[in-house]
């Protein structure tokens, strides 16, 4: 049996205009989903996912994916493309399990899928370099969703810190040891391909205006880089808010996510923003180590603080 497990993901700048490809910035986080995998001796390909209560399902590659239940989607995609890519068939026993809930945005679907592609690559020993096991994700996920950067896959397969542009294209590794985050909650699952799909239908009719918006996000994108690798907390705190300014005149923002990014700032936090897709799901707050108290204690008031260490590991081998 092989197991292998990859990081979730938190955007901390840049999300929307990447997928027109303009750069973001993604960290990986230190809650991870694995996936563990045996060969059969017949050729049935069983899934068991117990933390989204799929017990003993039995997929069929030859199937539509319509018809595969929801949660099992990206690891019957990925197993599929696996074995299309290398022209292997066999039987498989695959257990996935979640050190985080689906519901943050936390990047699930993309972690499952690398772990998933990982476990397979060492089970039946191919080699697949960081960049083609990205190539492979990025085409599940689009497979299933039909629309996203790649952003989190990228995050899933490389870990740490990236610098990420144009469907992967540029990914680049950015040098952090420590970024004093606090991340919370709004208790609300966002639809992250529906705030796509609606975006793209808004930029239609008010083009001119969008893509200005995004030229203005690549900008906040660039300069948070360099003030990245000179640790300058205040100023990244200011582009965590010129860029939540831009998202919410996107139309991509929330009253919850409102209310959990103004307090944060009004406590002392250096900048806050939602991050990701938008409509719920997390906010993440720069603070002061002085006031990550007091930045918390509001968060919990209104959202819920989820506790979170950046700049994780990418994809691994999990020895027992
Ligand atoms: O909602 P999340 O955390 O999966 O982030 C989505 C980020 C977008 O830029 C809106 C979409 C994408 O694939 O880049």
């Amino acid at each position: 049996m092989v197991k292998a497990s990859a990081p979730g993901k938190l955007m901390l700048f840049g999300e929307h205009a990447v997928v027109y490809g303009k750069p973001c910035i993604v960290t990986a986080v230190d809650h991870r989903i694995s996936a563990s995998i045996e060969e059969r001796k017949d050729k049935k390909i069983i899934i068991n996912a117990p933390d989204v209560g799929i017990k003993n399902c039995e997929i069929d590659l030859n199937e539509n994916l319509e018809n595969q239940p929801k949660e099992v989607r990206f690891v019957f995609q990925a197993i599929k493309n696996f074995f299309d890519k290398y022209g292997i068939s066999s039987g498989l026993e695959v257990t996935t399990k979640s050190e985080f809930s689906s519901r943050l945005g936390f990047g699930s679907s993309s972690a499952v899928t690398v772990a998933t592609l990982k476990a397979l690559s060492e089970l039946f020993s191919i080699k697949m370099s960081n960049k083609e096991m990205f190539d492979l994700g990025y085409k599940t996920v689009l497979d299933v969703q039909g629309v996203g950067s790649g952003f989190d896959v990228a995050a899933a397969v490389y870990g740490e810190t990236i610098y990420f542009r144009n469907k992967g294209e540029v990914i680049e590794k950015l040098k952090i040891d420590s970024l004093p985050l606090v991340v919370g909650y709004t208790g609300i699952k966002a639809d992250t391909p529906t705030l796509v799909k609606n975006l793209a239908k808004k930029r239609e009719l008010y083009k001119l205006i969008i893509d200005r918006i995004f030229e203005k996000i690549e900008t906040i994108v660039e300069n948070a880089k360099i003030f990245f690798s000179e640790k300058h907390f205040p100023a990244l705190g200011e582009m965590m808010n010129f860029n939540h300014g831009l998202l919410n005149a996107l139309g991509v923002s929330c009253k919850e996510l409102e209310i959990l990014v103004h307090t944060a700032r009004s406590v002392g936090a250096y900048g806050a923003k939602l991050s990701g897709a938008g409509g719920g799901d997390c906010m993440i707050a720069l603070v002061p180590e002085e006031k990550k108290e007091d930045v918390e204690k509001v968060i919990n008031k209104y959202g819920k603080v989820i506790p979170a260490k950046v700049n994780a590991e990418g994809v691994r081998i999990e020895n027992e």
